[in-house]
């Protein structure tokens, strides 16, 4: 099975990357948050630095873009192949309103002509490296997602990874799997799982119900429990060690990049992952004044 680590933007930077990969490891492909593209084809500094080679040695990841304008995606490719690397990810999937509203993201899936003529343009050349695209099952109802599906089928995507929401569902409540066994039955090309999985259960229930299942794509379950594809796959739990090593490290990757407050402002957002439900936790990680306060808090007894 391929597990690709979902991107997250603000979230899953190089530093994070590295220091996954290095601690608990087990995710095949490392995917970038999106690059939004403009008219200008400018990049921001982050942008830039979180695609550079150097912030990305010895991974294996996928860059993404945001647009809606089939010959910026297309310059952006050649960009891509120019920094080394031989794929990237279109972003059909992002729900965010400040998007939509601009037809961008999974804005895009509200108009199926619109969407057609994007992607005709874009493949009427030949694209300098492979690209695939992340989605989701429809904009107001999964009820659109059959015709979405062909749609889709229609070009030659590298893989479809389904985020098996629809836009007006965001990231919470009800999920709608039987949405990737259409996409599974319909044969689209190498189908990426992605939606809610928490656990190594989790991903043996998709394999149960859907043994063609080849890939899957983990976002939020990566950040409450990262040694999760690790133990998907046989092996480990995360060890308090390895923890408190995960925790330093980003801390301090972070702290040298931008700023102490910043840094520790970041590592208590993500340590909420972690920290779930348990509000003595959360009570603990809220007060925390330093980052050795904040790992007391998340691994202490
Ligand atoms: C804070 C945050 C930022 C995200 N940024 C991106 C992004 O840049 N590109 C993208 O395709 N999806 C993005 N997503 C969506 C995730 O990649 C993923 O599809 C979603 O979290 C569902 O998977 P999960 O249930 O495994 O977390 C983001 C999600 C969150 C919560």
């Amino acid at each position: 099975m391929t597990i690709y680590f979902a991107p997250m933007e603000g979230i899953t930077d190089g530093i994070l990357r590295q220091a996954h990969n290095r601690i608990f490891g087990g995710v095949d492909v490392y995917c970038l948050p999106f690059h939004k593209l403009t008219e200008s084809l400018s990049l921001l500094t982050r942008e830039k630095r979180d695609i550079a080679p150097e912030e990305n040695e010895g991974l294996n990841v996928l860059p993404q873009a945001l647009t809606r304008d089939p010959g910026q995606l297309s310059a952006w490719l050649y960009y891509v192949s120019e920094c080394g690397y031989s794929r990237a990810d279109f972003n059909l999937g992002c729900p965010s309103p400040t998007v939509t509203k601009r037809g961008r993201g999974s804005g895009l899936l509200r108009d199926p002509d619109t969407l057609r003529s994007f992607l005709d343009r874009l493949f009427a050349d030949t694209l300098p490296v492979s690209l695939s695209v992340k989605t989701r099952i429809g904009y107001e109802s999964a009820d659109e997602w059959p015709e979405l599906l062909d749609l889709l089928a229609g070009y030659p995507f590298a893989h479809v990874t389904i985020h098996v929401r629809t836009t007006r569902e965001q990231y919470t409540g009800g999920i709608h799997p039987e949405a990737f066994d259409l996409a599974v039955q319909r044969g689209i090309p190498h189908p990426v799982y992605n939606g809610d999985l928490r656990t190594p259960e989790d991903v043996r229930e998709l394999l149960t119900r859907c043994p063609a299942a080849e890939a899957v794509m983990i976002g939020r379950g990566l950040l409450a429990d990262p040694a999760l594809a690790r133990r998907i796959r046989g092996g480990a739990e995360a060890s308090k060690e390895e923890l408190k090593t995960w925790y330093m490290t980003l801390y301090e990757g972070w702290r040298d990049r931008f700023h102490e407050t910043l840094a520790l402002g970041r590592i208590k957002k993500l340590m909420e992952w972690p920290a779930g439900d348990e509000i003595r936790r959360k009570r603990l990680l809220r007060r925390a004044k330093d980052i050795e306060s904040c790992i007391d808090a998340m691994i202490g007894d």
